[in-house]
C-alpha cells in the first residue's frame, strides 16, 4: 500500500511514546450520542481501531461490555493501562479490521472514531460492522472526510482512505440514520488539533 498508516507499525512507532496520542479522553461525538448507560450489564460495545483505548475505557467505565480491536499491539498494551488505571476491565482483539472475521450480530453498539482504511478494505471493514450489530444495535462513526485533504489537522494524505457521503450511503445505508452529516469541527484530541472537515453518522439497525 503506498501509504505509510496502511502498516500497523506505523501506529505502534507512534503509541510506544508514554503519552497519548489521542489523549485519554473521549471524542465529544462518542459523549453527544452516548447519554445513557447501556440498559442492562450486558449490552456489549465494539470500539474498531481504538488506538489507545480512551473511547473503548470510557464506554466499560459506563458499564459497556467492550470489546477493543485495533491492529497495533503497542496500541492495545496502552489500553490495558489505561483500564487498569480507570479500574475497568475489557476485552482486547490485535486484529486487522479489514480481514477479521466480525461475530454476526453480537452488539448492541459499534464506534468507529478517526479509523481509516483504504476505500477497498473500508468497504469489507464496514459490512462486518453491520453484520456484526444486533438487531436494534447502534453504529457510531466520526472521521475525516476527503475535503479534509488540504488540511493539516490531522488525517491519512490519501482521499481514498477519507470518507464521502456517498460511501457512507452506500457502507450503512441499511441502517437508520439518526446523525448523517458532513461538519467542520475545531479538534482538540491530543494530536489531532484544529480546524477539520469531519463526517458523523449515527444509525440504527432494523429489529
Ligand atoms: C487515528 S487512530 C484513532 C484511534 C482511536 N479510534 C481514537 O479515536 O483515539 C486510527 C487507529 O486505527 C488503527 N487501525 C488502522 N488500520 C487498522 C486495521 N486495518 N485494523 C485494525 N486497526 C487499524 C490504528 O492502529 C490506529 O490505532
Amino acid at each position: 500500500m503506498p501509504i505509510a498508516e496502511m502498516k500497523s507499525d506505523f501506529w505502534d512507532e507512534r503509541y510506544r511514546q508514554d503519552r497519548f496520542l489521542f489523549s485519554t479522553q473521549p471524542n465529544a461525538f462518542l459523549l453527544d450520542q452516548v447519554k445513557e448507560p447501556p440498559e442492562t450489564g450486558q449490552n456489549r460495545a465494539l470500539a474498531v481501531g481504538d488506538g489507545e483505548g480512551r473511547n473503548g475505557v470510557w464506554l466499560a467505565e459506563r458499564g459497556w461490555q467492550v470489546t477493543s480491536l485495533d491492529y497495533a499491539a503497542e496500541g492495545i498494551a496502552k489500553t490495558e493501562r489505561l483500564a487498569a488505571l480507570r479500574g475497568v476491565s475489557l476485552t482486547t482483539v490485535c486484529a486487522d479490521a479489514s480481514t477479521w472475521a466480525f461475530p454476526e450480530e453480537q452488539f448492541d453498539l459499534i464506534v468507529l472514531f478517526y479509523f481509516h482504511l483504504p476505500r477497498e478494505a473500508a468497504i469489507r471493514a464496514h459490512a462486518g460492522c453491520v453484520r456484526a450489530l444486533k438487531p436494534g444495535g447502534r453504529l457510531l462513526l466520526e472521521g475525516f472526510r476527503k475535503q479534509q485533504m488540504p488540511l493539516s489537522s490531522g488525517g491519512p494524505k490519501g482521499e481514498d482512505w477519507m470518507y464521502a457521503a456517498d460511501e457512507i450511503q452506500s457502507d450503512f445505508g441499511v441502517l437508520e440514520a439518526t446523525v448523517d452529516r458532513a461538519v467542520g469541527r475545531v479538534l482538540r484530541e491530543g494530536r489531532l488539533h484544529g480546524s477539520a472537515a469531519v463526517y458523523q453518522f449515527a444509525g440504527r439497525k432494523a429489529r
